[in-house]
């Protein structure tokens, strides 16, 4: 009986299965990478557990960053406050809000809140809030403007070169350390021997060595 298909046609399924098994390892490999919370974008903004805004409580109460985050200048990490922290208000005020139920619940129950994490540099990346704070290096630069944001948004890639843009070329992005949480602070306002005086008194040079960030 004549064949009509060559011998070799019998390995054109298994081509096939092995085109296919590929195809979904680069299928899966792509989701992973992209759609896990590591490949963080600007205008990244997960929604948090409740809707804290810090446009109201940074901006229009004008409550300083570090009645929250305590540690910010003496840390690597900027701590997240607890929920004790929101009660010393929320104690008394809003207490019929549903908005602030969550808090509450959180309060009852004795759980944290569990809020996303917007910036989030891998692990082999080390960074120090304490030390870019003593250097005048304020929030805004880093986070924009937080006091605006109803919810919390990435604004800069936090990617290496990023982090070298300015480490190479800080002057522009300095100013009095007393002025970091203000984010009305403008750098016009500061005159260039102002800046040279700061980099000279707290001997400022972030640099670029790879084991400053990797170590
Ligand atoms: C009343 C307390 C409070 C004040 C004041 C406050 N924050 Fe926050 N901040 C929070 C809470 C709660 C979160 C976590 C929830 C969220 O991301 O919105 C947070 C989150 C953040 C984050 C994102 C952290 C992450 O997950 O990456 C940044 C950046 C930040 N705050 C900066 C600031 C700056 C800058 C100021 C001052 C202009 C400020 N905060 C003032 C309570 C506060
Ligand atoms: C030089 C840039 C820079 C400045 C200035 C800066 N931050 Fe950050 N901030 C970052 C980076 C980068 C991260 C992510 C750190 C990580 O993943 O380890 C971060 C993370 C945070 C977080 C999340 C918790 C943490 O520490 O990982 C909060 C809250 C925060 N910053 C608040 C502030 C506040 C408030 C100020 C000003 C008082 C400030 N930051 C100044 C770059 C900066
Ligand atoms: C220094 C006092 C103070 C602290 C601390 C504080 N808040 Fe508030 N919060 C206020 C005030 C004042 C209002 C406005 C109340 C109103 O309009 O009725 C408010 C309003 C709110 C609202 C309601 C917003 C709305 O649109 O109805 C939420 C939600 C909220 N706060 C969450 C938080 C969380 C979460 C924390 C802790 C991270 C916190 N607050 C810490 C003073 C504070
Ligand atoms: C807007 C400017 C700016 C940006 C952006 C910035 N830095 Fe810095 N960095 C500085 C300055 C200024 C210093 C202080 C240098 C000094 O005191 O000599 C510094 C110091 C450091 C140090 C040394 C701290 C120590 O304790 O030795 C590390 C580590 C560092 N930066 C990591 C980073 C990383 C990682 C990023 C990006 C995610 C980053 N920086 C982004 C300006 C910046
Ligand atoms: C000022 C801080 C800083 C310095 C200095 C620095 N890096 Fe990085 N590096 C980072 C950050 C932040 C990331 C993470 C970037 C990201 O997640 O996109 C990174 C990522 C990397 C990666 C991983 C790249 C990737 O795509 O995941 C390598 C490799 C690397 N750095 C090598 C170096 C070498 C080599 C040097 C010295 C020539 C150096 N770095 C100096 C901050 C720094």
């Amino acid at each position: 009986m004549a064949q009509i298909f060559s011998p070799t046609a019998n390995r054109v399924p298994l081509y096939i299965l092995g085109t296919l098994a590929l195809l979904t390892a680069v299928i899966i490999g792509l989701l992973w990478y992209y759609g896990s919370p590591r490949y963080l974008e600007v205008g990244y903004r997960p929604p948090q557990p409740m809707e804290y805004s810090h446009k109201l409580h940074a901006g229009d109460l004008g409550m300083d960053c570090r009645y929250c985050h305590s540690q910010v200048e003496f840390s690597r990490h900027a701590n997240i406050p607890s929920v004790k922290v929101c009660m010393n208000c929320h104690g008394i005020i809003g207490q019929d809000n549903p908005r602030l139920l969550p808090l509450r619940e959180a309060w009852a129950s004795g759980e944290p809140l569990q809020w996303i994490r917007v910036h989030d540099l891998p692990d082999f990346v080390f960074f120090d809030h304490a030390s870019h704070l003593y250097a005048g290096v304020g929030c805004r630069n880093c986070h924009g403007r937080v006091d605006q944001m109803v919810r919390v948004t990435l604004v800069e890639p936090l990617s290496m070169a990023w982090c070298l843009d300015c480490h190479r070329n800080p002057e522009p992005y300095l100013g009095p350390p007393e002025e970091v949480t203000n984010m009305l602070w403008q750098p016009d306002r500061f005159t260039a021997e102002a800046v040279a005086q700061l980099i000279q008194d707290r001997d400022i040079s972030p640099g670029d060595q790879c084991s400053i960030c990797h170590r």
